[in-house]
């Protein structure tokens, strides 16, 4: 179950961002989960305000639909600008113990220190923070696996909060800290209404569509040919409009625009394009529209 068509006013916000702060005060790391084929539009505006300094791994998930050097450039990005970053399919469980490496490595030199005071180390206490979407239940779901043990709720703390314990190692908060997307910039939207982040609106699947099919001719032009049929000399000259006009034609669907719109935005969702990354890191290369 996911909860992305929720709307998000001011009061929810600001209520986000209290209950995230909440949270973060209970945990040694929070672990940051983005989409990998939009790492940045999929990030919270105010996220770095909201972490402060509190130690943070920038996860991207959905590794499997993105483009693999995209993945790993984003990842030298972050990596540059301060934040250490991993790739992950959560779906198919790849990349979670590589996470939980990474996690104990943050947490070494605080433990060696503890432990030359003759403190034992104990559990490292996680939690998961990213907009709706992102695949945060997923996650929380492969790092419990199978062996889930629940502490139950601990008295005296108002709200509840309930710790997912993975092996010896780490401990979890069960719920995961829920921010809103952002909204300010009309390109940001677009990216994650065509990653399905956002509620979709047929009305403006079109748009949609074509904003796609202008990163795709741009930047993955053999998706298209592959997946429709259709060939590279007609993906490379057409105009996008022209191009929709036969991918409805090649679909069967004579001039539903709409619905072949809707089918071209699902066949990326699940991969059918291929893997393919909305954001590139160089500035000029991203979707347009
Ligand atoms: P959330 O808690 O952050 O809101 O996200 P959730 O785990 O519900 O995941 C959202 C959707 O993303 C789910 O699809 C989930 O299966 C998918 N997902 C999560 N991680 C990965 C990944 O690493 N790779 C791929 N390919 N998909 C992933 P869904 O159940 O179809 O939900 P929806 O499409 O109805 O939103």
């Amino acid at each position: 179950m996911s909860d992305h068509h929720i709307q998000w006013y001011p009061g929810h916000m600001a209520k986000a961002r209290r209950e995230a702060k909440e949270k973060l005060n209970l945990v040694d790391i929070v672990i940051e989960l983005v989409d990998a084929r939009l790492p940045l539009a999929s990030r919270n505006p105010v996220i770095e305000e909201i972490i402060g300094n509190k130690k943070s791994l920038v996860v991207l998930n959905k590794a499997d639909l993105a483009d693999p050097a995209a993945t790993q450039a984003w990842i030298h990005y972050f990596k540059q600008s301060g934040l250490e970053a991993i790739a992950i399919d959560a779906q198919h469980n790849k990349g979670i113990k590589k996470v939980q490496d990474y996690l104990k490595e943050m947490m070494s030199d605080y433990f060696q220190k503890q432990r030359e005071k003759g403190v034992k180390d104990r559990p490292i206490r996680l939690m998961i923070l990213g907009i709706p979407n992102v695949g945060k239940s997923t996650l929380i779901n492969r790092f419990v696996g199978k062996n889930q043990a629940q502490t139950g709720n601990k008295p005296g703390v108002t709200k509840a909060q309930r710790w997912l314990k993975i092996g010896r190692d780490f401990e979890l908060l069960d719920t995961p800290g829920i921010l809103w997307p952002k909204f300010e910039d009309p390109q940001t939207g677009v990216k994650l209404a065509i990653s399905g982040a956002i509620k979709d609106s047929l009305l403006y699947m079109d748009d949609l569509a074509l904003s796609l099919l202008d990163h795709l001719q741009n930047h993955y032009p053999e998706s298209i040919s592959q997946r429709y049929k259709i060939s590279s000399e007609d993906v490379e000259a057409l105009s996008k409009v022209d191009l929709l006009l036969l991918i409805t034609q090649k679909m069967g669907l004579k001039e539903d625009y709409d619905q072949a719109s809707l089918r071209l935005i699902n066949d990326f969702r699940s991969g059918k394009l291929g893997a393919i990354s909305l954001e590139l890191t160089d500035k000029d290369t991203e979707v347009n529209e």
